[in-house]
């Protein structure tokens, strides 16, 4: 059975895409700074160290390494971060792939918040990159995937906002709407992509499947603000009262980081589709069902 490497495997995606690549029978390993099981090889990208022994072992290598980027705000530092651990990581990664003399096939995680704030446009991935902070780093971080997908096939996932019941944007939006002090934010009418975690991993053990190369927008959905709150809510079985959250006060509460939850963008997936994915997860309720209904 294949190996797999996941650089960043310790992260929300990375954890879930353990067990999805187990349950097919794979052997996973993680790369991560803090190694504390079984299975874990350390690196540190900063210093270039790495873990060298089982690296030629490896047939599938998926990239998911980097600063998170809603848990701070952006100071210069902070950005410099967040853009550094993605760029110089996946460099460093570039510079042992010789090593990993049975590698086979690469991912790469993206983000689909590399297009320009258009709304009412849908984006492909044809379309060119923004020129917002996000869209920056996304277009170094691509540029470091290349170095990678010239020595070896794989493709580049424009990953959306990751629903998932275990952590990321839902637990944050879940928290204030069980509360029931939960509402829209600015206008409420912005769009986001969203994405099932289990679709994610799906979508990345179909790539390996079927060697997909490329750029993908990884999406199940695109919803508004004020769609998302009002379902989640009504999953919840929680009322929704309270007025939208005005966006000068997220601006002044989280700075240039609101756009997180401000921009209105809308993305397509026809390309997987195209390629043979299908999506268990494209409406909302179909994926609050999964997690909420006992
Ligand atoms: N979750 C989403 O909604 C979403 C949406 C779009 C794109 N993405 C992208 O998909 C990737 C995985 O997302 P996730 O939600 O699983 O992220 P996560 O939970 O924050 O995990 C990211 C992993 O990256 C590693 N990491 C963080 N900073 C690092 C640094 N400075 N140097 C080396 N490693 C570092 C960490 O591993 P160790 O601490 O173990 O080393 C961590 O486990 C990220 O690159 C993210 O930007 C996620």
């Amino acid at each position: 059975m294949p190996t797999v490497l996941i650089a960043g495997g310790s992260g929300l995606i990375g954890g879930h895409l353990t067990r999805h690549f187990k349950d097919r029978g794979f052997r996973v390993f993680k790369l991560t700074r803090n190694p504390k099981k079984h299975g874990h090889i350390h690196w540190d990208p900063q210093s270039e160290k790495i873990s060298t022994s089982k690296l030629s072992r490896i047939d599938i290598l998926v990239n998911l390494v980097g600063e998170n980027i809603g848990s701070q705000r952006w100071t210069t530092k902070r950005k410099a971060a967040i853009l550094s651990s993605r760029v110089q990581s996946t460099h460093f990664l570039s510079s042992v792939i010789p090593q990993m003399t049975n590698l086979k096939y690469y991912i790469g995680a993206s983000g689909v918040n590399c297009y320009e704030n258009l709304p009412g446009k849908v984006f492909t991935e044809e379309e060119p990159y923004g020129h917002d902070f996000l869209a920056t780093v996304v277009k170094e971080w691509e540029a470091a995937h290349q170095l990678i997908l010239h020595q070896v096939p794989g493709s580049i996932l424009r990953i959306s906002m990751v629903l998932s019941r275990h952590g990321g944007s839902l637990h944050l939006m879940k928290q204030p709407v069980y509360w029931g002090i939960g509402a829209p934010v600015g206008s409420g009418s912005q769009t986001s992509p969203w994405i099932h975690i289990d679709d994610l991993c799906r979508l990345m053990l179909f790539a390996y499947d079927n060697k997909l190369e490329g750029i993908y927008n990884a999406l199940g959905g695109n919803d508004t603000n004020a769609d998302m709150t009002t379902r989640l809510a009504k999953w919840l079985k929680r009322p929704l009262f309270m007025p939208n959250i005005p966006a000068f006060l997220l601006r002044l509460l989280l700075g240039e980081r609101a756009i997180l939850v401000l921009s209105d963008l809308r993305a397509s997936n026809h390309k997987i589709k195209q390629a043979g994915f299908s999506f268990k997860f494209t409406s909302l309720d179909s994926v609050f069902k999964s997690f909420f209904k006992k």
